[in-house]
């Protein structure tokens, strides 16, 4: 007989603040729905993280449940991918306490994140900000993970998860599979509208970036806007033309169109075609999406059917990995 191949699992977390952007879309969700036929996927509302920050706490509960709608309204499907809140799951929690034991001052120093959040929140930098890195650490072992998608941003943080699992595993055999970062196929890094040489990111001013729930009118205001040059001309050329190729990245992505396609299709007419034919492409993929958001953010009682679902099945599975993590430290085991 062959044997029975356990597809491989993926973690992706992502932060409960504000809004979700056009580049959250093409860099994470639109690929989670993808992922989710080939692997099965854990993803979870890292509401832990966002109080590294602080938040209000009415803004904080509705971020938390608009991502949730969010997730549902890209088509992710509850019955195939956790979708739960992380502090649903007190296992997380628990094993960040476990690992922060296994980790040293001098790496979670040397994370260049929170030194650019310690600079940013000079007035608060407490503890859970440093040990973030942890809690996310305890996120991707606690389910056995294989694969984290990350942006650049996140890499120096999975690295810590990978030296951690082994630093663990070295010590009392092998309790975590060691986590690998997945490149994902499609959709480029998508940039900022007015500095492309930055990230296009929610916490910059609200014209540097497209939300998942902005209006048609709104989109097409911020992209007639959006920095290009002054060539007049429509090539994919990232470093000296990064506006240009930004958005040629985004209609390519969008539409499946090459960039000699577009090239063909809008050279000739002008940035200001070309600027048209982006938010339409845009438009056009986020209104059904916005559609459905609206009627899942309405729905409480779905969503919390969701969430209670999807957070028991993940805390079975963390339960069995922190049983394990118990055994191995010495810590005495536990019927409850
Ligand atoms: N730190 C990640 C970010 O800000 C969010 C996150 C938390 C995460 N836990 C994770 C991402 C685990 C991947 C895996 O983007």
């Amino acid at each position: 007989m062959e044997p029975v191949q356990r597809k491989q699992r993926i973690f992706s977390g992502i932060q409960p603040t504000g809004v979700l952007t056009l580049g959250n879309y093409i860099g994470a969700l639109r690929n989670f729905k993808l992922l989710e036929e080939e692997y099965n996927c854990v993803y979870s509302i890292v509401d832990l993280h966002a109080i590294t920050v602080r938040q209000d706490p009415t803004a904080l509960r509705k971020a938390c449940f608009t991502v949730m709608s969010l997730y549902l309204a890209v088509g992710l499907d509850p019955d195939k991918s956790l979708i739960y809140f992380q502090s649903h799951v007190p296992q997380h929690a628990e094993l960040a306490w476990v690992l922060n034991c296994f980790t040293y001052m001098g790496e979670l120093s040397r994370m260049t994140q929170f030194k650019d959040k310690s600079q940013r929140h000079a007035d608060n930098i407490n503890a859970g900000l440093f040990t973030y890195p942890v809690l996310m650490a305890a996120d991707i072992l606690l389910y056995q993970t294989d694969l984290v998608p990350v942006g650049a941003d996140q890499k120096q943080h999975l690295e810590l998860a990978r030296d951690v699992a082994e630093r663990f595993n070295n010590l009392y055999g092998p309790v975590f599979v060691v986590p690998q970062p997945y490149i994902p196929k499609v959709g480029g890094r998508v940039m900022s509208l007015q500095d492309p040489a930055r990230k296009m990111s929610k916490s910059d001013p609200e014209d540097t970036y497209i939300a998942m729930l902005d209006a048609p009118d709104v989109i097409r205001k911020k992209l007639r806007r959006a920095v290009t040059d002054s060539e007049n001309c429509i090539r994919y050329d990232p470093e000296n033309k990064p506006g240009v190729s930004n958005l040629m990245n985004i209609l390519s992505t969008l539409t499946g169109m090459s960039y000699d396609q577009i090239t063909l299709e809008y050279g000739s007419k002008g940035y200001g075609g070309f600027k048209n034919a982006v938010a339409e492409a845009v438009i056009e993929e986020l209104k059904p999406i916005q559609a459905r958001f609206k009627e899942y953010f309405a729905d409480k009682a779905y969503l919390e059917q969701v969430m209670t679902a999807s957070a028991q099945r993940a805390q079975a599975i963390a339960g069995r990995t922190m049983s394990k993590v118990r055994r191995r430290v010495g810590l005495a085991p536990t019927r409850l």
